[in-house]
């Protein structure tokens, strides 16, 4: 049996929903064929996807982080305004293709407008230069400037106002365009940044800090904090995970890696800040993240995820929940065809196992992230004993007197558990969202579209506590009110 506690009173933090940000790259299919469609019936007249933005409308992402990925640090955002047939195809470095460059900047902005999203634009410091960046930021927010004017010559009278802007991607990774060392890229951070910030005062800065976690994360962090700690605003770590060894449970204990990282990067910059009396916030932004471990650029990334998978995201959507005091912004990565919860072809789309975790997070959050107390059954990843058979986290809308505790069951059975509320008592009209299946490779197809999905049951509590249990292998949220 398994003890939960939930106490009003105990906040870690209030929830950014920059949590639930998304990724769209120039990468396989993740733009044409899937944001953006060309002449398909299912565009509109400006080549938007609408059955594919009714999808994303469910996920309620406030925010798309664009356009790369490795893609960026080879990309020209130049190359990709003005009248579609006159932008140039180019050779595409990062992924090896030709980049036609009929979707960009203002097709992007227009995209995520529908959407009800902030655009995250990632400038190429790669083989880009510090005037293009910066021009960038003046195209897309610059007013009474010729760059201004040409964005109106385009069809764009006011400046888009792009607020997140990331300066280069994983530049830690030797598969980069234009990698560089700590010392290089806290370089080029402070310069670019600098400058972009006289274009726009207004503008946040994400860094590109670690993506490898290679032991020189430590000293990259520290240079940029040095140099740069009065313009970043994010430092951006990435991370993919998998199961390799298909093994159930040493997947589940991924948690603990999450738990590791967030702390130690956590713990990082607040030494930093103290050590260098930075008095200005400096948040984490996991601006990719996701499961990633079957295909490659052969397959386009087109990664079929199971029941098992949806469990992995889960437990990472609980790990940015707990850090919410310092995980301001976090982007799966990426949000069609590429390693995405949506899948497309050219007469319609499924949504994939990990889709519905995600919505369930992100439609059933609520403000403020609850200190959840738990006792109870363990179980034993590889060599790791110990761990919470029950992942969990709890988030509360004090105003609306309603919560919801999100929870992983991580074993292979029904896990029973007592639920107590520590003060006050629960209203009687609450919900379950179960994600489940009895395989925990199941998998959504175009043929078999929902063999996973959320199921939602009325909960009929009262009082100070109630027993609840928890499918085999499965995620819920379990949705009360405080009386
Ligand atoms: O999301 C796919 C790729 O993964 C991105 O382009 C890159 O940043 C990361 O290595």
């Amino acid at each position: 049996m398994n003890l939960i506690k939930l106490d009003p009173a105990r906040k870690l933090g209030s929830l950014d929903r920059n949590v639930f940000g998304g990724f769209a790259e120039h990468l396989g299919r993740c733009i044409y064929g899937g944001i953006y469609d060309e002449g398909s019936p299912l565009a509109d007249e400006w080549g938007i996807r609408q059955d594919v933005l009714a999808a994303l409308r469910r996920l309620r992402m406030p925010v798309i982080r664009y356009p790369g990925g490795n893609f960026a640090s080879g990309y020209c955002w130049r190359d990709g305004i003005g009248p579609k047939d006159e932008r140039p195809a180019r050779a595409e470095l990062a992924w090896n293709t030709v980049e036609s460059n009929r979707f960009g900047t203002d097709e992007f902005i227009l995209f995520c407008r529908q959407l009800g999203a902030e655009p995250y634009l990632v400038v190429n410091c790669g083989d880009g230069s510090l005037r293009e960046a910066r021009e960038w930021v003046e195209y897309c927010n610059g007013e009474g400037t010729s760059l201004a004017r040409l964005r109106e010559r385009n069809g764009y009278p006011e400046p888009y106002r792009v607020k997140y802007w990331g300066i280069g991607n994983e530049v830690d990774g030797p598969w980069q365009i234009g990698m560089k060392t700590p010392q290089e890229y806290a370089r080029v951070f402070t310069e670019f940044g600098k400058a972009m910030k006289m274009v726009d005062p207004e503008i946040h800065l994400i860094a590109s800090w670690t993506s490898g976690w290679f032991d020189d994360w430590v000293e990259r962090g520290q240079l940029l904090l040095e140099q740069a700690g009065n313009l970043v605003d994010y430092m951006a770590i990435h991370w993919y995970v998998g199961n390799r060894e298909d093994d159930f449970f040493s997947y589940m204990g991924l948690s603990e890696l999450f738990e590791e990282r967030l702390s130690a990067a956590e713990g990082f910059i607040s030494a930093m800040r103290t050590c260098r009396k930075i008095k200005r916030p400096i948040y984490l932004a996991v601006d990719e993240w996701n499961v990633w471990y079957r295909t490659g650029i052969k397959e386009n990334l087109e990664e079929e995820y199971n029941l098992e998978d949806a469990l992995v995201v889960a437990l990472q959507l609980n790990a940015f929940l707990r850090h919410a005091d310092s995980v301001k912004m976090a982007n799966l990565a990426q949000i069609v065809n590429v390693i995405a919860p949506i899948v497309t072809r050219s007469d319609g789309l499924f949504l994939q196992t990990i889709f519905y975790p995600f919505e369930l997070y992100s439609q059933q959050a609520r403000a403020e992230v609850l200190d959840v107390y738990w006792e109870g059954e363990t179980f034993q990843a590889g060599d790791q004993p110990g761990l919470r058979v029950l992942d969990l986290v709890g988030t509360l809308d004090e105003k609306a007197r309603e919560g919801t505790l999100f929870v992983v069951n991580r074993s292979l059975k029904e896990t029973e558990a007592r639920i107590i509320l520590q003060e006050g008592e629960f209203g009687e009209e609450g919900q379950a969202y179960i994600i489940g299946a009895p395989n925990i490779k199941a998998k959504n197809s175009f043929a078999d579209p929902e063999v996973v999905k959320t199921k939602k049951v009325p909960l009929r509590l009262s009082g100070k506590e109630f027993f609840y249990t928890f499918a085999p292998h499965s995620v819920t949220g379990l949705v009360f009110k405080l009386r």
